[in-house]
């Protein structure tokens, strides 16, 4: 029998974490270099991947990053259009981000946008993953959010539809593939404190909307832990969902969320 450390080891694994500049992203490169894994790091943002690469460098030598608009499906083919051999096993599908708008105000080419970022990005991540590893198998861990369970926050409602795709997209990968080797779940997140999240407080005040600041007051009330959240705690059931530890957990969404949704 293997030890509980061994399961949860990533020696051996190569893993690519999108998203990796800031945030969850960034926090969830450390844990997967903490535990041996060699990382393929991907961020629009080209300062910040160069950080959290510097971070990681510190646990592991084994790290690349590339630069990659996800919401751009061409680019999202030629990253894996240089895959010939070493293909990574394990896929981390957690870039996003929050674009505020009143529903009103919704127009194609902001839902356009916000779906490409949220959702298609992960389905073409998934896509090409897939194609390429459908000998081998591999491990899928996608970020949903609380907003897709829940909707608390009337500005988001093009995003709350981007993270409600991805738990389709997770069960429908899960079901359509676990048989021939892919293990595929999903995290949701609520309440952490990242740049993205820092952010929409600041527009908050900034805008000096009441509403919105009404909003976070409640939204803070439902956390049963009494507190936000690091990006480290979900870095952590990350890592447990992608490691062998969790080898029969299939489709499965798991809230890192301070019990948001269960208040
Ligand atoms: N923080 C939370 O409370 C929370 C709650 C629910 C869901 N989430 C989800 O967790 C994930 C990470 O969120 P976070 O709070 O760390 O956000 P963040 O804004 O702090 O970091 C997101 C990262 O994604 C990258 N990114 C954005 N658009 C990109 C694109 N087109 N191509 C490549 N990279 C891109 C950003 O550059 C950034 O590095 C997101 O999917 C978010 O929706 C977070």
């Amino acid at each position: 029998m293997r030890t509980s450390a061994q399961l949860l080891s990533m020696k051996g694994r190569r893993v690519i974490v999108t998203g990796a500049a800031a945030g969850i992203g960034r926090a969830m490169a450390l844990r997967f270099a903490e535990a041996g894994a060699e990382l393929l790091l991907l961020d629009i943002d080209e300062a910040g991947l160069t950080q959290t690469a510097a971070e990681v460098g510190r646990l592991s030598s084994r790290v690349t990053t590339q630069v990659v608009d996800l919401a751009r499906k061409t680019q999202i083919d030629a990253f894996w259009s240089h895959f010939e051999v070493d293909l990574p096993d394990t896929l981390i599908n957690n870039a996003g981000s929050y674009p505020l708008r009143t529903y009103l105000e919704v127009d194609a080419r902001f839902l356009e946008q916000t779906l490409r970022v949220n959702l298609e990005s992960a389905l073409w991540m998934c896509q090409d993953f897939i194609a390429r590893r459908k000998e081998q198998g591999g491990v899928i861990v996608n970020v949903s959010s609380v907003e897709a369970v829940v909707p608390f926050m009337d500005d988001l409602i093009p995003y709350s539809v981007s993270k409600a795709g991805i738990l389709a997209l997770t069960r429908a990968l899960a079901h359509a593939y676990g048989k021939r080797g892919f293990r595929v779940n999903v995290l949701v997140p609520g309440a952490i404190k990242t740049p993205g999240t820092q952010r929409l407080r600041k527009a908050a005040v900034r805008r000096l909307d009441v509403d919105l600041m009404k909003t976070g007051y409640h939204f803070a009330n439902r956390l049963a832990l009494g507190r936000w959240g690091e990006p480290d705690e979900v870095a952590c059931v990350a890592l447990f969902l992608a490691s062998d530890l969790a080898s029969y957990v299939q489709g499965a969404a798991v809230p890192v969320d301070g019990g948001f949704l269960s208040s």
